[in-house]
């Protein structure tokens, strides 16, 4: 049905259930899931480690042209980063780490390189990319564009749960409070903010399962593949 050089992205806020539908869909279509969100969570881990100053272009060039990020597949579950050969996978993953990539995504230097690795990672096609910018900035000419998205509160709702089946409590405010500042600062920065492309759908999964979700964007994709 899709041409096997097909991309198709999956943009949205966080906690809008992406990584779980890009997932699903990525399976459904055999192709690779590509989740740019762990490259930015991988990159703030490295410059926090090193206490790199944002400010600093010297300090932060050296350092990003040290890093060396590998994704794999982990299982029906994740995805398995690796920093310079060691798995940050875990630790990548806290609301924290979350703040820290919003706040390096910014940056232009990082944003140079990690949309260059995107689309090199990309370049095979039949890929499914998840993230903020993936079809208005890193893949404008991707077959398919959707934009998912829902209230804050459901998405609050949806990553403290998600968080305690890895058994981190945190608490409801706490999840609502960082993902509304995410969403503000990731939609007001000046490079790649967030937001639909011209041609993107846009999906509200407030009251929509993942089933759901991935059913109709294949229903969409099988559309325009014919
Ligand atoms: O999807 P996520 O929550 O793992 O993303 C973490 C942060 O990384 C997000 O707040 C903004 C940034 N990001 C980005 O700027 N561009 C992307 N394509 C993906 C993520």
């Amino acid at each position: 049905m899709l041409e096997p050089k097909g991309i198709v992205t999956i943009d949205g806020p966080s906690g809008a259930g992406k990584s779980t539908i890009s997932r699903g869909l990525a399976a459904k279509l055999h192709f690779t899931y590509l989740d740019t969100g762990a490259m930015y969570r991988a990159v703030g881990l490295a410059l926090e480690r090193q206490g790199i100053d944002l400010a600093d272009t010297d300090s932060l060039a050296k350092c990003l042209a040290a890093i060396e990020l590998t994704l794999t597949p982990n299982g029906d579950d994740d995805v398995r980063v690796l920093l310079n050969g060691e798995d940050v996978s875990q630790a990548i993953r806290t609301p924290e780490m979350g703040l820290v990539a919003s706040r390096v995504s910014a940056n232009p230097l990082v944003r140079e390189k990690l949309t260059a690795l995107q689309r090199q990672l990309g370049a095979k096609g039949a890929i499914v990319a998840e993230g903020r910018d993936m079809g208005t900035v890193v893949f404008p000419k991707a077959f398919r564009k959707f934009f998912l998205n829902a209230s804050a509160e459901e998405r609050a709702r949806r990553r403290q749960k998600q968080l305690a089946e890895k058994g981190q409590t945190v608490d409801y405010q706490e999840i609502l409070d960082q993902i509304s500042k995410r969403d503000y600062d990731d939609s007001r920065r000046a490079l790649a903010p967030l937001k639909p492309a011209a041609d993107a759908i846009i999906v509200d999964s407030s009251s929509m399962g993942p089933e759901t979700v991935i059913a109709c964007m294949l229903a969409s994709i099988a559309k325009s593949a014919r």
